[in-house]
């Protein structure tokens, strides 16, 4: 990554851009169409789905030089382990080691929180995805179906978390 790339815990709505969160998640989860079955929801997402979601979850932002958003992991405390969510970055700015440095920045703000795992789930269709969870130390945890398919249609994928 380039030392230029920011990470931060956004701290107040108000500095927040939900409107470009919004298009790199549209931008970043566009490759899926047509790909996964059923449809990634990151495709129904909004500003106010997003602001909700800020009222409950973490959220963690990469800005680049400029001060751009260019990505976005979002962290929701489920008890005892935390789970990890649309981690994206924008597809401008892919490559340069910005998701590993979201992903290292979630897993590092839930062991300080106490944490004992990060989990997150991945889909059955995305090979690539889940061995870029692989190299970051996530091994696969069970498998998970979506409401009217009779197949896994989705991993759930853990990774120990140490202090
Ligand atoms: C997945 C994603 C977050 C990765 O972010 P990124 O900034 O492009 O990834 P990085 O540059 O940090 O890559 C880190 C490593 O993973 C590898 N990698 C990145 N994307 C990969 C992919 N799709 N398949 C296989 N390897 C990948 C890189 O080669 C790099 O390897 P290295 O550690 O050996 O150097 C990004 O591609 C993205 O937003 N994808 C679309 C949204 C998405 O699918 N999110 C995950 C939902 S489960």
């Amino acid at each position: 990554m380039t030392s230029s790339i920011q990470i931060t815990v956004a701290q107040v709505p108000e500095k927040v851009p939900f409107d470009r969160l919004v298009e790199i998640l549209l931008a970043a989860f566009a490759f899926q169409d047509g790909i996964v079955d059923p449809p990634s929801s990151a495709k129904s997402v909004n500003v106010s789905e997003l602001q909700w979601r800020f009222a409950r979850d973490t959220l963690i932002l990469a800005h680049d030089q400029n001060g751009t958003v260019v990505g976005q992991v979002w962290i929701e405390d489920i008890g005892k382990d935390a789970y990890l969510y649309k981690l994206s970055v924008d597809p401008a700015s892919k490559g340069g080691g910005i998701g590993r440095a979201l992903v290292e920045a979630a897993c590092a703000f839930a062991a300080k929180n106490g944490k004992e795992m990060m989990r997150l789930h991945v889909r059955v269709e995305l090979r690539d995805n889940i061995a870029f969870f692989r190299a970051r130390g996530f091994d696969i945890a069970g498998e998970g179906i979506h409401d009217g398919y009779d197949r896994p249609t989705f991993w759930k994928m853990a990774r120990r978390l140490s202090v």
